[in-house]
């Protein structure tokens, strides 16, 4: 559903979720800003995760390892030598893109997807047709050279024109479509493989070839993991199986980025490493799935939108003897959230091997030593985040019969992720006691949980505003708060308004912070 992604992304924008990076100078292709509201939110689920993962169990343990990385690990790891996706160029537009699909038979590589080409302007969505497309595409200049390529490329082919045939409606969205259908030629080229990974050099070296000064920007938090297995083995007397979590930036050149922040060049892993005795890998690894099943719902991402694909032989990486991928329906489709890996020993292995230096466990009960197994669930939190929103966007037809229409957009968040928990609304804000009794409840919440004040405009309105941005509960401090309507009992008490029923109740102001924490938790 291109249209409810296209207004989501909106959404992020206007109200201050995910701005594109460096938007003020035409953006950076691939990187993504989070605003107020979106960095709450990324937080709140960051915060959640460690809370589930790291802060209410005994056996694992967190770390926050450096970003720039040592290119010996890497090069054990295996990612300088072989972490790379095949890259095909477009005959047509000379773009690079990324190959979603390589005919075994000729090695010609295909994409399929319309936004590779947004920095060209142009796409190719199936094999042998064009579109030309792309927010920020010269529609004009794009559809011009997209014609003299395609002359001179079925000239060169020998193709004779009136194979050609040219469709498609002038929208803003879809400019033109070219259509071919080719017998003796196809429209990309032989894939080859581009390493993914961001090479940089560390300090003055004046060496530009000095093999020493190269280091990379981590494209897995896991690397860190496995190097410092050791160390945090031996200063905290932790027993098999065990585990190290991190959260922390990731980085990877993909070939392109696309479907807002799903595929992104720069981005946040959530991962645990979770150490165990050989014969309790495959247990671990279905463990961990149910567990990590549980933790979307858990933050507003049911399990009926979710499918686990059981990675087949041959598409899993070559260490991994299962691997479960937990997907998402995505509106632009069924996309990876989590990878669900046993990595065996190899990592460890690999480690050892390189520095010489051994990581063995040894166990006191068995005196025996060896490598320690891994189960690796591997969260993206940016892509987490996305499924959150996605979930959480709905627009609901609240229209009573006969009466004018009315649509609300609501983002129904689970209380423990919305950015905003609680909005402080005071019923007027010309009359001073209401003001200040409102502004009385914001201190008593603030140092607790985030919250808004907004005294502008009908408190309809108000709700409404609270509505689009997921605020789980709206207060307001009305006449009664006052005393001055409706009786003694009501004094000191305030209106909840819940966001997904609306429906109000009153909570003494004594009694708030008690009602409201358990609800958010
Ligand atoms: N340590 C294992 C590992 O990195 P991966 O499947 O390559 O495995 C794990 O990545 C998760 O990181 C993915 O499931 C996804 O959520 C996230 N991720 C990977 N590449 C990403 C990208 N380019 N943009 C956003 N998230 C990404």
């Amino acid at each position: 559903d291109p249209e409810k992604m296209e207004k989501i992304v909106s959404l992020c924008k206007r109200k201050g979720f995910i701005f594109q990076s460096g938007e003020l100078y035409g953006g950076l292709n691939g990187c993504w800003d989070y605003g107020p509201l979106g960095a709450e939110l990324k937080r709140n689920l960051k915060d959640y995760w460690w809370r589930k993962n790291v802060q209410e169990r005994d056996d694992i343990l967190g770390m926050d390892g450096s970003i720039l990385t040592h290119q010996a690990v890497l090069t054990a790891s295996g990612h300088v030598g072989g972490f790379s996706d095949p890259m095909c160029d477009c005959l047509l537009t000379k773009a690079r893109l990324r190959a979603d699909q390589i005919d075994p038979q000729t090695g010609t590589a295909y994409h399929y997807t319309g936004a590779s080409h947004e920095e060209s302007g142009f796409s190719v969505e199936k094999p042998y047709s064009v579109l030309v497309t792309g927010p920020n595409a010269d529609e004009n200049k794009a559809r011009k050279t997209a014609k003299q390529y395609y002359a001179q490329f079925l000239s060169d082919k020998q193709i004779a024109p009136k194979k050609l045939s040219l469709q498609g409606e002038s929208t803003s969205e879809e400019v033109d479509t070219i259509q071919y259908n080719p017998e003796n030629g196809s429209l990309l080229t032989e894939a080859r493989e581009f390493n993914l990974m961001f090479q940089t050099k560390m300090g003055a070296s004046s060496d530009d070839n000095d093999p020493n000064a190269v280091a990379y920007l981590r494209p897995e938090t896991a690397q860190t993991i496995f190097v410092q297995y050791k160390n945090v083995l031996d200063i905290s007397r932790v027993k098999l199986p065990f585990g190290i979590a991190q959260i922390g930036k990731a980085f990877r050149n993909e070939i392109n980025p696309r479907n807002f922040t799903f595929r992104s060049r720069e981005f946040e892993q959530m991962e645990i490493e979770f150490f165990c005795r050989p014969e309790d890998g495959l247990a671990l690894t279905e463990e961990w799935l149910e567990r990590r099943l549980t933790f979307y719902a858990e933050i507003g991402v049911p399990r009926e939108k979710l499918h686990v694909l059981d990675v087949p032989d041959g598409e899993r990486a070559h260490y991994s003897e299962k691997t479960y991928d937990i997907e998402y329906e995505f509106p632009f489709g069924i996309q990876e959230l989590e990878g669900v890996a046993y990595r065996g020993a190899y990592d460890l292995g690999k480690h050892q091997e390189a520095s010489g230096k051994t990581l063995e466990y040894f166990d006191e009960e068995t005196k025996e030593r060896f490598i320690p197994h891994v189960v690796e669930p591997s969260a993206g939190c940016d892509r987490t985040v996305l499924a959150v929103i996605c979930e959480a966007y709905d627009v609901e037809d609240l229209t009573k019969e006969g009466g004018k229409k009315d649509v609300r957009t609501v983002m129904r968040f689970k209380p423990c992720v919305a950015p905003i928990k609680a909005a402080i609304l005071p019923l007027l804000k010309n009359k001073p006691e209401l003001v200040a009794k409102a502004k009385e409840v914001q201190a008593l919440l603030q140092p607790h949980v985030n919250v808004a004040y907004d005294a502008t405009a009908a408190i309809g309105r108000r709700y409404r505003r609270q509505d689009e941005v997921g605020t789980p509960f709206c207060i307001t401090i009305d006449f009664e708060t006052l005393g001055e309507e409706g009786g003694e009992d009501l004094k000191d008490t305030v209106t909840i308004r819940h966001r997904d029923s609306m429906e109000q109740e009153r909570v003494k102001i004594s009694d708030l912070l008690g009602w409201l924490l358990p609800r958010l938790a």
